[in-house]
Protein backbone atom coordinates (compact mmCIF):
# COMPACT_ATOMS: atom_id res chain seq x y z
CA UNK A 1 0.00 0.00 0.00
CA UNK A 2 2.77 2.43 1.09
CA UNK A 3 5.00 1.70 -2.20
CA UNK A 4 1.67 2.46 -4.48
CA UNK A 5 1.39 5.63 -2.67
CA UNK A 6 4.88 6.25 -2.85
CA UNK A 7 4.88 5.65 -6.65
CA UNK A 8 2.12 7.27 -7.69
CA UNK A 9 3.34 10.52 -5.70
CA UNK A 10 6.78 10.12 -7.38
CA UNK A 11 5.50 9.88 -10.46
CA UNK A 12 2.88 13.26 -10.42
CA UNK A 13 6.22 15.32 -9.15
CA UNK A 14 8.12 14.56 -11.94
CA UNK A 15 5.21 15.03 -14.76
CA UNK A 16 4.16 18.18 -13.00
CA UNK A 17 5.26 20.66 -14.75
CA UNK A 18 3.63 19.19 -18.15
CA UNK A 19 0.51 17.49 -16.97
CA UNK A 20 -2.07 20.57 -18.14
CA UNK A 21 -0.04 20.43 -21.63
CA UNK A 22 -0.03 16.56 -22.10
CA UNK A 23 -4.04 16.31 -20.76
CA UNK A 24 -4.93 18.82 -23.37
CA UNK A 25 -2.73 17.37 -26.33
CA UNK A 26 -3.57 13.35 -25.16
CA UNK A 27 -7.11 13.94 -24.78
CA UNK A 28 -7.36 16.39 -27.93
CA UNK A 29 -9.19 19.07 -25.55
CA UNK A 30 -12.11 17.37 -24.56
CA UNK A 31 -10.97 17.03 -20.87
CA UNK A 32 -12.18 20.32 -20.40
CA UNK A 33 -15.42 19.31 -21.56
CA UNK A 34 -15.40 16.67 -19.13
CA UNK A 35 -14.42 18.47 -15.98
CA UNK A 36 -17.48 21.13 -17.19
CA UNK A 37 -19.75 18.37 -16.74
CA UNK A 38 -18.59 16.88 -13.35
CA UNK A 39 -19.19 21.28 -12.39
CA UNK A 40 -22.82 20.81 -13.98
CA UNK A 41 -23.31 17.65 -11.87
CA UNK A 42 -23.23 20.25 -8.77
CA UNK A 43 -26.13 22.47 -9.97
CA UNK A 44 -28.97 21.22 -7.53
CA UNK A 45 -26.92 20.35 -4.80
CA UNK A 46 -25.16 23.25 -4.34
CA UNK A 47 -28.12 25.31 -4.25
CA UNK A 48 -29.96 22.85 -1.62
CA UNK A 49 -26.82 22.00 0.90
CA UNK A 50 -24.77 24.46 2.25
CA UNK A 51 -21.24 24.30 3.02
CA UNK A 52 -17.96 24.17 0.97
CA UNK A 53 -16.70 22.12 -1.86
CA UNK A 54 -13.75 19.79 -1.82
CA UNK A 55 -11.67 19.02 -4.77
CA UNK A 56 -9.78 15.25 -4.12
CA UNK A 57 -6.49 14.90 -5.88
CA UNK A 58 -7.18 17.98 -7.35
CA UNK A 59 -3.37 17.87 -8.81
CA UNK A 60 -2.95 21.08 -11.16
CA UNK A 61 -6.86 22.04 -10.19
CA UNK A 62 -8.13 22.11 -13.60
CA UNK A 63 -11.29 21.02 -11.88
CA UNK A 64 -11.21 23.39 -9.22
CA UNK A 65 -11.08 26.28 -11.41
CA UNK A 66 -14.07 24.73 -13.41
CA UNK A 67 -15.84 24.69 -10.46
CA UNK A 68 -14.43 27.89 -9.61
CA UNK A 69 -15.81 29.44 -12.98
CA UNK A 70 -19.33 27.64 -11.84
CA UNK A 71 -19.63 28.44 -8.69
CA UNK A 72 -17.39 31.54 -7.67
CA UNK A 73 -19.33 32.13 -4.41
CA UNK A 74 -18.57 28.88 -3.04
CA UNK A 75 -14.88 28.11 -1.02
CA UNK A 76 -13.37 25.13 -2.96
CA UNK A 77 -10.67 22.71 -0.59
CA UNK A 78 -8.13 21.44 -3.12
CA UNK A 79 -6.71 18.34 -1.33
CA UNK A 80 -3.81 16.52 -3.23
CA UNK A 81 -1.16 14.65 -1.51
CA UNK A 82 1.77 15.82 -4.58
CA UNK A 83 2.68 18.96 -3.36
CA UNK A 84 4.65 20.41 -6.87
CA UNK A 85 1.11 18.98 -8.39
CA UNK A 86 -0.67 21.88 -6.11
CA UNK A 87 2.23 24.70 -6.41
CA UNK A 88 1.99 24.11 -10.22
CA UNK A 89 -1.39 25.10 -10.23
CA UNK A 90 -1.01 28.22 -7.71
CA UNK A 91 1.17 29.35 -9.77
CA UNK A 92 -0.89 29.32 -12.98
CA UNK A 93 -4.18 30.50 -11.02
CA UNK A 94 -4.95 34.13 -11.08
CA UNK A 95 -6.86 36.44 -9.04
CA UNK A 96 -10.12 35.38 -10.16
CA UNK A 97 -9.86 32.33 -8.30
CA UNK A 98 -9.10 33.05 -4.86
CA UNK A 99 -12.07 31.02 -4.08
CA UNK A 100 -9.66 28.06 -4.61
CA UNK A 101 -7.57 26.80 -1.27
CA UNK A 102 -4.95 24.34 -1.72
CA UNK A 103 -4.22 21.93 1.20
CA UNK A 104 -1.64 18.96 0.70
CA UNK A 105 -2.88 15.98 2.74
CA UNK A 106 -3.69 12.54 1.97
CA UNK A 107 -7.35 11.47 0.71
CA UNK A 108 -7.21 7.91 2.45
CA UNK A 109 -7.09 10.44 5.78
CA UNK A 110 -8.76 13.25 5.52
CA UNK A 111 -7.73 16.40 7.64
CA UNK A 112 -11.45 17.23 7.88
CA UNK A 113 -14.02 16.88 10.71
CA UNK A 114 -17.24 14.54 9.47
CA UNK A 115 -20.21 15.74 8.15
CA UNK A 116 -17.86 19.29 6.20
CA UNK A 117 -18.35 19.12 2.58
CA UNK A 118 -21.67 20.19 0.52
CA UNK A 119 -20.20 18.34 -2.57
CA UNK A 120 -16.93 16.58 -3.30
CA UNK A 121 -15.41 15.58 -6.95
CA UNK A 122 -12.72 13.40 -7.47
CA UNK A 123 -11.30 13.58 -11.18
CA UNK A 124 -8.82 10.88 -12.71
CA UNK A 125 -8.07 10.23 -8.94
CA UNK A 126 -9.65 7.17 -7.37
CA UNK A 127 -7.57 5.28 -9.40
CA UNK A 128 -4.72 6.04 -7.91
CA UNK A 129 -6.00 5.02 -4.26
CA UNK A 130 -3.96 2.64 -2.49
CA UNK A 131 -7.33 1.54 -0.72
CA UNK A 132 -9.71 2.26 -2.79
CA UNK A 133 -12.73 1.02 -0.23
CA UNK A 134 -10.82 3.42 2.41
CA UNK A 135 -10.73 6.33 -0.11
CA UNK A 136 -14.51 6.31 -0.69
CA UNK A 137 -14.99 6.07 3.13
CA UNK A 138 -13.42 8.96 3.96
CA UNK A 139 -15.15 10.54 1.25
CA UNK A 140 -18.58 9.36 2.75
CA UNK A 141 -17.15 10.65 6.36
CA UNK A 142 -16.83 14.43 5.34
CA UNK A 143 -19.68 14.68 3.09
CA UNK A 144 -22.72 16.41 4.58
CA UNK A 145 -26.22 14.86 4.75
CA UNK A 146 -27.39 15.16 0.70
CA UNK A 147 -24.43 16.04 -0.26
CA UNK A 148 -22.82 14.70 -3.58
CA UNK A 149 -20.11 12.45 -4.80
CA UNK A 150 -18.82 13.27 -8.30
CA UNK A 151 -16.00 11.00 -9.52
CA UNK A 152 -14.88 11.37 -13.13
CA UNK A 153 -12.93 7.96 -13.91
CA UNK A 154 -11.36 6.52 -16.71
CA UNK A 155 -12.90 3.42 -18.40
CA UNK A 156 -12.69 0.70 -21.12
CA UNK A 157 -15.23 1.87 -23.97
CA UNK A 158 -17.78 -1.09 -24.85
CA UNK A 159 -17.94 -0.06 -28.69
CA UNK A 160 -15.65 -3.24 -29.95
CA UNK A 161 -14.56 -1.15 -33.11
CA UNK A 162 -13.77 1.77 -31.26
CA UNK A 163 -12.25 -0.33 -28.55
CA UNK A 164 -9.73 -1.51 -30.59
CA UNK A 165 -8.36 1.87 -31.86
CA UNK A 166 -8.36 2.90 -28.07
CA UNK A 167 -6.45 0.11 -26.80
CA UNK A 168 -3.66 0.87 -29.83
CA UNK A 169 -3.84 4.71 -28.74
CA UNK A 170 -4.07 3.77 -24.57
CA UNK A 171 -0.84 1.12 -24.53
CA UNK A 172 1.39 2.46 -27.55
CA UNK A 173 0.79 5.96 -28.64
CA UNK A 174 0.05 7.50 -25.48
CA UNK A 175 3.27 6.00 -23.01
CA UNK A 176 5.70 7.02 -26.38
CA UNK A 177 4.62 10.42 -26.75
CA UNK A 178 3.57 11.18 -22.91
CA UNK A 179 6.96 9.89 -22.31
CA UNK A 180 8.90 12.34 -24.80
CA UNK A 181 6.66 15.15 -23.38
CA UNK A 182 6.92 14.56 -19.55
CA UNK A 183 10.44 12.67 -19.57
CA UNK A 184 9.08 9.85 -17.73
CA UNK A 185 7.50 7.09 -20.04
CA UNK A 186 6.95 5.30 -16.85
CA UNK A 187 4.25 7.27 -15.70
CA UNK A 188 2.05 6.80 -18.75
CA UNK A 189 2.94 2.88 -19.07
CA UNK A 190 1.37 3.27 -15.72
CA UNK A 191 -1.68 5.80 -17.16
CA UNK A 192 -2.32 2.99 -18.94
CA UNK A 193 -1.64 0.44 -16.88
CA UNK A 194 -4.23 1.29 -13.79
CA UNK A 195 -6.41 2.18 -16.56
CA UNK A 196 -6.76 -1.24 -17.58
CA UNK A 197 -6.74 -3.24 -14.28
CA UNK A 198 -9.29 -0.62 -12.96
CA UNK A 199 -12.89 -1.70 -11.93
CA UNK A 200 -15.93 -1.53 -14.12
CA UNK A 201 -18.26 1.18 -13.53
CA UNK A 202 -20.95 -1.64 -12.29
CA UNK A 203 -17.77 -2.57 -9.75
CA UNK A 204 -17.51 1.00 -9.50
CA UNK A 205 -20.96 1.62 -8.17
CA UNK A 206 -20.76 -1.26 -5.73
CA UNK A 207 -18.05 -0.04 -4.13
CA UNK A 208 -19.57 3.51 -3.27
CA UNK A 209 -23.15 1.56 -2.04
CA UNK A 210 -21.06 -0.75 0.15
CA UNK A 211 -19.76 2.66 1.62
CA UNK A 212 -22.73 4.04 2.09
CA UNK A 213 -23.77 6.02 -0.89
CA UNK A 214 -27.64 6.07 -2.07
CA UNK A 215 -28.67 6.99 -5.42
CA UNK A 216 -25.41 6.23 -7.08
CA UNK A 217 -25.33 6.35 -10.88
CA UNK A 218 -22.80 6.26 -13.78
CA UNK A 219 -22.91 7.25 -17.32
CA UNK A 220 -20.15 7.22 -19.65
CA UNK A 221 -18.43 10.19 -21.49
CA UNK A 222 -17.28 9.75 -25.32
CA UNK A 223 -17.99 6.23 -25.53
CA UNK A 224 -17.18 5.17 -22.43
CA UNK A 225 -13.53 6.58 -21.88
CA UNK A 226 -14.46 7.93 -19.08
CA UNK A 227 -17.69 7.42 -16.96
CA UNK A 228 -18.82 9.95 -14.26
CA UNK A 229 -20.33 8.16 -10.75
CA UNK A 230 -22.60 9.80 -8.35
CA UNK A 231 -23.83 9.09 -5.02
CA UNK A 232 -25.68 10.88 -2.29
CA UNK A 233 -24.98 10.55 1.37
C1 LIG B 1 -4.42 12.21 -12.75
S1 LIG B 1 -4.17 13.44 -11.53
C2 LIG B 1 -5.72 14.25 -11.60
C3 LIG B 1 -5.63 15.74 -11.38
C4 LIG B 1 -6.91 16.50 -11.60
N1 LIG B 1 -7.96 16.07 -10.70
C5 LIG B 1 -7.40 16.47 -13.01
O1 LIG B 1 -8.61 16.57 -13.22
O2 LIG B 1 -6.61 16.44 -13.94
C6 LIG B 1 -4.30 12.48 -10.07
C7 LIG B 1 -3.87 13.22 -8.84
O3 LIG B 1 -4.29 12.45 -7.70
C8 LIG B 1 -3.32 12.64 -6.69
N2 LIG B 1 -3.50 11.56 -5.70
C9 LIG B 1 -3.47 10.22 -5.93
N3 LIG B 1 -3.70 9.54 -4.79
C10 LIG B 1 -3.90 10.47 -3.82
C11 LIG B 1 -4.18 10.40 -2.43
N4 LIG B 1 -4.29 9.24 -1.80
N5 LIG B 1 -4.33 11.55 -1.75
C12 LIG B 1 -4.20 12.75 -2.37
N6 LIG B 1 -3.92 12.88 -3.68
C13 LIG B 1 -3.78 11.76 -4.41
C14 LIG B 1 -1.99 12.63 -7.43
O4 LIG B 1 -0.96 13.23 -6.69
C15 LIG B 1 -2.36 13.43 -8.70
O5 LIG B 1 -2.07 14.78 -8.56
Amino acid sequence: MLEKKQFVKEKFSNISGRYDLLNSILSFGIDRYWRWCVAAELVDTLRTVKGPVLDLCAGTLPLSKEISRHFSKHTIISVDFCHPMLFDGMEKADNNYQNIKPICADALQLPFNSDTFSAITVAFGVRNFADINKGISEIHRVLKKNGKLVILEFSNPQNKFFSMFYKLYLNNILPSFGGLISGDKDAYKYLASSINSFYTPPELKKILENQGFLKTAFTPLTQGVVYIHTGIK
